[in-house]
């Protein structure tokens, strides 16, 4: 059986991009495979140093996972910090890596452009990604296509890895390219991103749900004429939720005219409001659990700790990296 990958940081509240365009594949594939999904707290701490906001948001990306289906019984869901193993493989693998591959990274020269703080964790942030796919054997990856070079460089670096040690240890992952959604558009038509201040949430709701779709950016066609609904950011985002019957409907009354923005922005409200439904009020029935919650992040880390041991000790043993507290009997006498 495939094992399939994939993690999200916890940097913040997760909006309709993440949904379309990593979340809804990442549920819909635990049927598929041995699935690890885990939230990557370590990565977030390149670029947010509030412990309590931290915790709070790796908590919020959690319940708003099970919310959304992410099912604990069928796939193995844990937090990246409860197998403190991948930053031991991730300096394993920093010693391998060459500065230059490293200076080639897009994300890493775009974050900085945003305004990051240049640190060495975000500088090595791919490294640490590598080590999250390798030390569960993965077989397959399903991002957005933004995460492609930090999947090229986790293959290189398994490659790097085995030929220096001369032996399999590490599994070569395939890349699963997640490009069935064209980029999530934000409030203001550019990439909806956190980052930008653009972005409605998954679970806003009520006023501030309502609030943020009226303030989608559109034209000033005026009402009564006729409209194109494919160069329409409110007509983008209605696509996303609506059947291809009442997506077309939609189309067909924007060609006509006499449809206004605000009729296209409060059937999109509706459309919202419905796909969301049962996911929010999972939510709030989650949020009244906190011990179920860290039963599963504790049941899910026990998993995903004794699948990195397997992958680790020959990994150990290869650099001769001894761990003498685990051992029974010294190398020698072996
Ligand atoms: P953000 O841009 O808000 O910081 P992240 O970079 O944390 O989002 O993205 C997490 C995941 O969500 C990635 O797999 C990325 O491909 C996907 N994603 C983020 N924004 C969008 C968007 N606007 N459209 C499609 N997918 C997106
Ligand atoms: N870098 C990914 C993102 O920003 C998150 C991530 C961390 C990840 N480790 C991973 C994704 C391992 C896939 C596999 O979306």
């Amino acid at each position: 059986m495939k094992t399939i990958l994939s993690g999200i940081q916890p940097s913040g509240k997760l909006h309709l991009g993440n949904y379309f365009g990593a979340i809804r594949q990442h549920i819909k594939m635990q049927e598929e495979g041995d699935a690890f999904y885990f939230i990557a707290n370590y990565h977030s701490l390149t670029s947010l140093n509030n412990g309590e906001e931290l915790y709070r948001n790796t908590m919020d990306v959690t319940l708003d996972y099970l919310a959304l289906g992410m099912d604990p019984e069928r796939c193995t869901f844990f937090a990246q910090s409860d197998v403190p193993q991948v930053v031991e493989l991730s300096w394993i693998l920093g010693t391998l890596t060459p500065v230059s591959l490293m200076e080639k990274s897009v994300a890493y020269k775009d974050k900085v452009a945003q305004g990051l703080a240049a640190n060495i964790g975000l500088f090595t942030y791919p490294v640490l990604q590598a080590a999250d796919i390798l030390i569960y054997g993965s077989n397959l990856v399903p991002v957005g296509a933004d995460q492609k070079q930090n999947l090229e460089i986790s293959r290189d670096l398994a490659s790097r890895f085995n030929h220096t040690y001369n032996g399999e240890y590490l599994t070569i992952p395939e890349p699963y390219i997640v490009d069935s959604v064209a980029t999530v558009p934000g409030i203001d038509g550019r990439k909806m991103s956190k980052s930008y201040g653009n972005a409605i949430n998954i679970f806003d709701e009520g006023k501030g749900l309502k609030k943020k779709v009226m303030a989608i950016e559109t034209d000033s066609t005026e009402l009564e004429a006729p409209k194109d609904p494919d160069s329409c950011n409110v007509y983008a985002l209605i696509k996303l939720f609506a059947d291809k019957e009442t997506s077309d409907e939609i189309a067909e009354k924007y060609r006509t005219g006499g449809y206004g923005y605000g009729h296209a922005k409060k059937e999109l409200l509706a459309l919202i409001k419905d796909y969301f439904d049962e996911a929010r009020e999972k939510r709030k029935e989650l949020e009244q659990k906190p011990d179920y919650i860290h039963d599963i992040l504790r049941e899910g880390g026990r998993k995903a700790r004794e699948r990195a041991e397997r992958i680790m000790e020959p990994v150990r043993e290869a650099t001769g990296i001894v761990r003498h507290f685990s051992m029974e009997q010294p190398l020698s006498s072996r």
